[in-house]
């Protein structure tokens, strides 16, 4: 996550530029293809879920989204 500069504009429990990671993982957790969803998300970032400000599409392996995402899923602990 350090490595991609996720952490620049995330935390896992509080607001910076993008949303919290455990307030992500609250907000989809209906969602029963949540991994597939936020592995996606992640790579081609987008707008509008949580408000105007976008995040920029991330250049990170398929692989290392998709682990992100699991972390994320699992609560973001
Ligand atoms: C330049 C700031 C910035 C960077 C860097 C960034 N994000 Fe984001 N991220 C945002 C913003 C802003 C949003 C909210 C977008 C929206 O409202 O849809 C967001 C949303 C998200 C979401 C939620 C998408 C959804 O549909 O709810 C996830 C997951 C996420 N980011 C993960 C990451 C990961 C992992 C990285 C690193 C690979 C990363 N972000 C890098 C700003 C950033």
């Amino acid at each position: 996550m350090k490595r991609n500069a996720c952490t620049a504009c995330h935390a896992a429990t509080h607001k910076i530029v993008g949303p919290a990671f455990q307030e992500i993982a609250r907000k989809h957790a209906e969602r029963k293809d949540l991994v597939e969803y936020l592995a996606a998300r992640i790579r081609s970032g987008g707008q509008g879920v949580w408000g105007a400000i976008a995040m920029p599409s991330q250049t990170l392996t398929e692989d290392d989204a998709r682990s992100i995402a699991r972390w994320i899923a699992s609560g973001a602990k």
